[in-house]
């Protein structure tokens, strides 16, 4: 008797918060709202941006006046000279999964891009390690844009001379993934093998030159046509997954990079050494692709069955912070890495860079050059 009445009151409570929860979502979809229709017509002091009011393809973009921001005290004003996109910059097509993050039926952010590169313009009065006229790059939202404002104590650092702003904005986000998956996730180590599967991209052109720079002995995995450009960026071994697959090689890496998660568990496991680390950073160059879903399940699966066996499957979220953008303008000051540029559009072109992105086959880096 005691059990039926559990059971029905456990009901009754499952059901009355499915309802609460839907009718939350439903109210939290009609209510989402942005500053497109906020402010619309009142810029005082404009710049040009790119902004989407909506989510959808690129087609939404548009390059707009909006108010050019104005630092406090402790942040930079930064003429952006060149910006570049990356596959995160592809949420404006308002994926569901993270619609309660991004904003239900409009995106709350309407500004674009994070890496950016430019001339400081303006100094707040408590910033000292910047002065005007400083060349720096770094990441802030809505980097494609004339202007942006950065704390000066973020991940913002003066930009090697040896590099234009092209180069240096092609560089945080791509090459601060590669880093900490490498290095933190990755723990690599000099004279390790390590494997990179999507060697071409954004992140990986920049993976081999850090792994490389660690002293390993590297393998890239890309298509015929990137073979040169892979094995020219310093990798000692190259796979051409068009004609071989590396999970049936003999070889065993001690370290995997993974950027494409189109192999199982047991595949990648079978080729990495008792101890060996797979890294799992991404699944495959942007855009949507045919087995995504598949492969995120796979990356999950593998996640979970790793904590049984010797060999460790992680994953991760790369994160902005100043020592390690120190560290990557260390690397491109002393030659050891050198972005990978692959097309160069102008800001009011953004839309079609987007789409050139989003084919999944960029060699290296996208870049916006911001006039
Ligand atoms: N964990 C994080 O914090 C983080 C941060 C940034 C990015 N990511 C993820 O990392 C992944 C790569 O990002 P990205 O910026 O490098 O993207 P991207 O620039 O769009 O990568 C494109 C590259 O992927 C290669 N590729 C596609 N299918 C492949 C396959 N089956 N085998 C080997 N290479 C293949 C393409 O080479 P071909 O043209 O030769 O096919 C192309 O060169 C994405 O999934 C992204 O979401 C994760």
């Amino acid at each position: 008797m005691k059990l039926k009445k559990v059971i029905k009151w456990t009901g009754i409570a499952i059901l009355v918060s499915l309802v609460l929860g839907f009718l939350a979502l439903f109210v939290a979809y009609w209510r989402s709202t942005n500053e497109c229709f906020r402010n619309a017509g009142s810029v005082n002091n404009p710049m040009k941006a790119i902004v989407h009011c909506e989510y959808g393809s690129p087609d939404v973009l548009k390059l707009e006046d909006v108010e050019k921001p104005v630092p406090n005290d402790n942040q930079l004003l930064v003429r952006v000279r060149a910006a570049s996109i990356n596959p995160l910059d592809l949420t404006i097509r308002g994926p569901w999964l993270i619609r309660p993050l991004l904003g239900m039926r409009k995106p709350k952010d309407t500004r674009l891009g994070v890496d950016y590169a430019g001339v400081v313009e303006a100094v707040g009065k408590n910033v000292t390690q910047f002065k005007l006229g400083d060349e720096v790059f770094g990441g802030k939202n809505g980097a494609l844009a004339e202007y942006v404002c950065v704390l000066a104590d973020r991940s913002v650092v003066l930009k090697p001379a040896n590099m234009t702003f092209e180069q240096a904005a092609s560089v945080p986000v791509a090459a601060i993934t590669a880093l900490q998956g490498l290095r933190d996730k990755g723990k690599i180590q000099a004279g390790q093998k390590v494997l990179i599967n999507g060697a071409s991209g954004g992140v990986g052109t920049f993976a081999v030159q850090i792994a490389k720079s660690f002293g390993t002995e590297v393998t890239g995995v890309c298509s015929t046509r990137n073979v040169d450009l892979v094995r020219s960026i310093g990798a000692d071994h190259v796979i051409d997954y068009t004609k071989e697959d590396f999970i049936q090689s003999e070889q065993r890496y001690d370290l995997i990079f993974d950027l494409v998660g189109n192999h199982s568990f047991s595949e990648r496991r079978r080729i990495l050494n008792q101890n060996g680390i797979c890294v799992m950073a991404g699944i495959g160059g942007a855009g949507w692709h045919d087995g995504m879903a598949m492969r995120l399940a796979g990356e999950l699966n593998a996640y979970v069955r790793s904590r049984f066996v010797s060999q460790k499957f992680i994953t991760y979220i790369a994160q902005f912070n100043k020592q390690d953008m120190t560290l990557l303008a260390g690397l491109m000051q002393s030659g050891k890495m050198t972005p990978v540029i692959d097309r160069t559009y102008k800001l009011n072109q953004t839309a079609e860079a987007l789409r050139y992105l989003e084919q999944g086959h960029a060699r290296g880096k996208v870049v916006i050059k911001v006039e």
